[in-house]
């Protein structure tokens, strides 16, 4: 995600711009750009927080009653200078900023080669403002119709705003899967990612909708057209919303939010990865290490907290797909062991912030002894990536609240692609297997979207366990490390003490804990392994244990024993943590909550542990 404010009026641009770009952070914070029009079209931009932009343009000319300013969260091409937004033209008269991510920019970028232009940026972004000036020139159309006509050719998402020196009374903005929002004030206009740039000057707002096109003009005059040139009646609406609950999205804290942004970041972070008509998984970043990965006699994953569950649910992934022996190793104690590491060993170092002090200790041992290293991280250009040989970036956009919710679902994602890629590869997976596989994937965001709609029955539920002291989180087979995930979000937003344990292990000791007072989570989708896990909710049963089950929907078994249900959407066994995770996390927001927990911000911890 990006954050993207535009403004055309009486006021001077730079401030109002510059307070949007604050305003915007949270949406993405690796570098930032700025635009205005005062006779020329200038253009400042530079790697970094807002503050460093405004320390760059101290001694620019900021003047400009138009402009355009962008916060960026990195795609595509390396968090600096250059691939900052805004984005000129060849003939530098237009300025353009971008949210989204545009699929099929290689092809694009190469017609363009072709045709002579260079780019000096490797994001997708710089594609798409020479595309739409390459139409306007050879086309001989006004601006408006070569943005069109530029749109119907892109595949991806969008929420762009263009400027073009030629005409300083104009902003133009459009959207597909990104968000836009239009003010409508007196004599001024705005156009950002979401109201809070907007709503301290207007509370009349326009939100564009899909493959709309907004023309703005600066005495006020909006004209909206779609991409098939179709004229819509703008909409205005009143904001009624605060500014501080804005930046959440409506939501009351972030992780909420975060939570039930899980259909849109599991879709991001397969996007253009997964085709189901051709039967393809394509994982770009991997794409020149899959002989490695067909060499390799094992996988070795090091990941922390959260990253090392993903790891967990990898191990079983590529041992059920792609019949690799998968070690998953806690960074902190990888580094440290002196471990076995062999040249043919393939390293996969999962990461949401990209900079864990020790998950990046763990990669310089394993270079240091030959392996190759893979890298599976949020955050483009952090230092985890940037350590690696090769990886994939998971997409997910900024995750702020410390507790980690869709970059786990996210990294599970990415991991499944990359097993069912190394399995294709290795012909693991037959042709129909791998078809089914990937018909399933690609509802996972639609199955996602059902289990949010479990909120309102966890929120009762906690309200019942809010005063548990200890908790435990039981699961067999890929619903172990749902588990073991459970458990962490429980302990560190509400400090209530969880333990994730493999269901059958259970017997091996934490039977004891087991009495009125103990809440016995148990993940109970298994097929392979049902009635085994039937037979541990009995053994919880029988000493007076609470069991909170998490079923797949229409299961009745299991009902006439649990004391609470939880029933998710159907899908294959490899795809459960991908849903079963969504109630456990919603469960562990609830109780924190109503413990009056503070919890984006936990006590003790940090978002990226960037110490050892
Ligand atoms: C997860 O909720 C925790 N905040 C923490 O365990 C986190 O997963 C861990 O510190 C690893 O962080 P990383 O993914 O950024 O490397």
């Amino acid at each position: 995600m990006c954050g993207i404010v535009a403004y055309v009026g009486y006021r001077q641009a730079f401030p109002l711009l510059m307070n949007g770009l604050h305003r915007l952070e949270y949406r993405g914070y690796d570098s930032a750009g700025i635009a205005l029009i005062d006779n020329d079209l200038n253009l400042y931009k530079c790697h970094g927080k807002v503050a460093d932009l405004e320390a760059f343009v101290a001694d620019k000319n900021t003047k400009g009653t138009i402009g355009i300013a962008h916060t960026r969260w990195a795609t595509h091409g390396e968090p600096n200078d250059i691939n900052a937004h805004p984005h000129f033209s060849r003939t530098k008269k237009l300025a353009l900023i971008h949210n989204g991510i545009i699929e099929n920019y290689v092809s694009i970028k190469q017609e363009l080669i072709n045709r002579g232009y260079k780019f000096i940026s490797n994001t997708d972004t710089e594609v798409l403002v020479h595309l739409i000036e390459d139409i306007q020139i050879n086309e001989k159309v006004e601006l408006v119709e070569a943005l069109r006509i530029a749109l119907n050719q892109v595949v991806g998402t969008y929420a762009i705003v263009i400027i073009s020196n030629d005409d300083p009374d104009t902003l133009i903005g459009a959207r597909k899967g990104s968000p836009l929002v239009i003010g409508v004030g007196k004599n001024e206009m705005f156009i950002a990612s979401d109201a809070t740039p907007i709503v301290e000057y207007t509370k009349k707002v326009v939100y564009l909708g899909d493959e709309e096109i907004a023309i703005i003009k600066r005495n006020g005059d909006l004209k909206i057209l779609t991409i098939e040139n179709i004229e819509k009646t703008p909409y205005i609406q009143k904001l009624e919303i605060q500014l501080s609950a804005l930046e959440k999205g409506g939501f009351p804290h972030f992780m909420l939010k975060e939570i039930f942004e899980q259909p849109r970041s599991i879709k991001d972070s397969m996007r253009g990865r997964l085709s189901l008509s051709k039967e393809i998984v394509a994982l770009g970043g991997i794409i020149d290490y899959e002989d490695k990965f067909l060499k390799a006699k094992r996988i070795i994953i090091i990941a922390c907290g959260t990253s090392w569950h993903a790891g967990l649910v990898g191990e079983y992934l590529f041992e059920d797909i792609a019949r690799i022996p998968v070690e998953v190793e806690y960074a902190s104690e990888f580094r440290y062991r002196n471990p076995v590491i062999y040249e043919d060993d393939i390293v996969i170092a999962i990461s949401q912030s990209g900079e864990t002090a020790d998950t990046l200790a763990a990669i310089g041992l394993a270079k240091s002894k030959g392996a190759t290293i893979i890298g599976i991280c949020n955050v483009v250009g952090s230092s985890i990536p940037r350590a690696t040989h090769a990886g994939s970036y998971t997409h997910a956009g900024p995750e702020i609240g410390v507790a980690s919710t869709k970059a786990f679902t996210a990294q599970v994602a990415v991991l499944t692609l990359m097993a069912l890629t190394v399995a294709k590869k290795k012909g693991t997976i037959s042709r129909s297997r791998l078809f089914e596989i990937i018909t399933e994937l690609e509802l996972i965001p639609e199955k996602v979207e059902i289990t949010l709609k479990l909120n309102d029955q966890i929120k009762e539920l906690a309200h019942k366990f809010k005063d548990a002291r200890n908790f435990l989180y039981l699961g067999r087979g890929y619903n172990f490390p749902v588990a073991l995930e459970g458990a962490l979000k429980l302990k560190e937003i509400s400090y209530i003490h969880a333990e994730g344990y493999p269901a059958a292990e259970m017997k091996h000791g934490p039977i004891a804990l087991i009495d009125k007072n103990m809440p016995v989570v148990v993940i109970a989708t298994n097929k392979g392994t049902y009635e085994k896990v039937i037979s541990n909710i009995q053994e919880v049963k029988a000493r007076k244990g609470i069991v909170i089950a998490v079923v797949t929907e229409g299961d009745t078994t299991v009902k006439a024993l649990a004391d609470h249900i939880i029933e998710i959407p159907e899908t294959e066994e490899m795809m459960v943590p991908l849903l079963a995770t969504i109630p456990l996390q919603l469960l562990a927001y609830h109780i924190a909550v109503i413990r009056g927990c503070n919890v984006d911000q936990p006590r003790n911890l940090a978002k990226s542990v960037t110490v050892e």
